[in-house]
């Protein structure tokens, strides 16, 4: 039985928060919150508790753990070496949804890193999250806490609907306000490489480090014999059941060909689509607002499952700024298929 905790003020002191800690501590699994998405959480240190995290989420194992911290002078326990650029933004990032790839400090355990020789480690911005690190004393390895392929949870009942029975607790903390996971970017190696597109955008990097690579992942399916940089490339991702194919166009084309398809057909677009739709349909934000969009994504991809449709057209996103994000979670989520019209 999974213990449903709540909140009532994002401090140390706080019953909910102490719980959480105690579970962590023990080695026990918590899906907690963070401004992205929730994250299951254990004690990065413990290898036994690292290991119930790849089993809970039904993770392979070579798939590495991102080691969440709540102060910036601890990122030294977590890496080895921490490079001026990387000190730069953190200056300029932290705490914020950005995960930076570095050289892992020894006391990093194989198990938490997939073993890798870097690890990437993050400073989340949400005051629970912050509240339960500083409580549990110990950094703590914490993935997205959805099953391994299904879209990430950005609700306490998202967690539920996937984890129930599989861990000890998931600690309330309300809707996430990213809705999509940390940016990933790696400075382990020659030049700054995004792996993973998020909360903080390519440009806002680019205005402290300078100019960064893209992984062509990001944009594309990871062709065969290409390196997965992130070993989460590899894997499927965001999927609901459903069939997803993503649809190019302005919103008239777009609602002109998903009403003219025959037989059991869903759609998953903007607010603004949703009177010109004949066809059962869900919203994922607003068009032209990317932030709302990543807020909505991943519920909307969740309740896609509910429209009783063999295939679903979702509108393309905005690309720009946090569309990125937006972008490469629903290109994943439809298997890279697109429909220019
Ligand atoms: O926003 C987030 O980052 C959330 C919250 C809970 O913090 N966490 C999250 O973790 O999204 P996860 O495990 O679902 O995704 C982490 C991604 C994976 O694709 C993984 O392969 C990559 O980051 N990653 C982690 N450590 C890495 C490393 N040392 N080198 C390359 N990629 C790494
Ligand atoms: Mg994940």
């Amino acid at each position: 039985k999974t213990e449903h905790l709540t909140i009532e003020k994002p401090d140390v002191q706080d019953s909910g928060i102490q719980r959480a800690a105690a579970i962590l501590r023990d080695g026990g699994l918590v899906a907690i919150p963070t401004e992205t998405v929730y994250g299951l959480a254990a004690d990065a240190l413990n290898p036994q508790a690292v290991g119930r995290i790849f089993e809970a989420k039904g993770r392979p194992s070579d798939n590495p753990l991102i080691v969440h911290i709540a102060h910036l002078e601890h990122i030294t326990n977590v890496a080895r070496t921490v490079p001026e650029s990387a000190d730069k933004l953190a200056k300029a990032f932290w705490p914020g949804p950005l995960t930076m790839v570095l050289p892992k400090a020894s006391g990093i355990p194989d198990k938490t890193s997939g073993g890798l020789d870097t690890v990437g480690i993050r400073l989340p911005s949400h005051p629970v999250a912050r509240a339960v690190i500083e409580a549990a004393g110990v950094p703590l390895a914490a993935p997205s806490a959805n099953l391994s392929g299904s879209p990430s949870p950005t609700t306490a009942s998202h967690v539920l609907a996937d984890m129930e029975g599989r861990i000890e607790a998931v600690l309330d903390g309300g809707p996430c306000g990213v809705g999509v996971e940390s940016t990933v970017l790696s400075l382990a190696g020659k030049r700054p490489l995004l792996l993973r597109p998020g909360g903080v955008t390519p440009e806002q990097i680019e205005s402290v480090i300078g100019p960064i690579d893209i992984h062509p992942a990001v944009y594309h399916a990871l062709e065969q014999g290409q390196k997965a940089e992130s070993p989460g490339m590899k894997y499927k991702h965001y999927a609901p059941h459903t069939k997803v194919m993503v649809v190019k166009g302005d919103g008239q084309s777009f609602a002109r060909y998903v009403n003219s398809q025959i037989g059991k057909v869903g759609a998953l677009c903007f607010d603004e689509d949703l009177p010109h739709l004949h066809v059962p349909a869900v919203s994922y934000g607003h068009m032209g607002q990317p932030d709302t969009q990543a807020q909505g994504l991943f519920d909307a991809l969740r309740r896609l499952d509910g429209l009783d449709a063999d295939v679903v057209y979702a509108r393309y996103p905005d690309v720009d700024g946090m569309g990125l994000a937006v972008y490469n979670r629903l290109m994943r989520a439809a298997a890279f298929e697109v429909i220019e019209l």
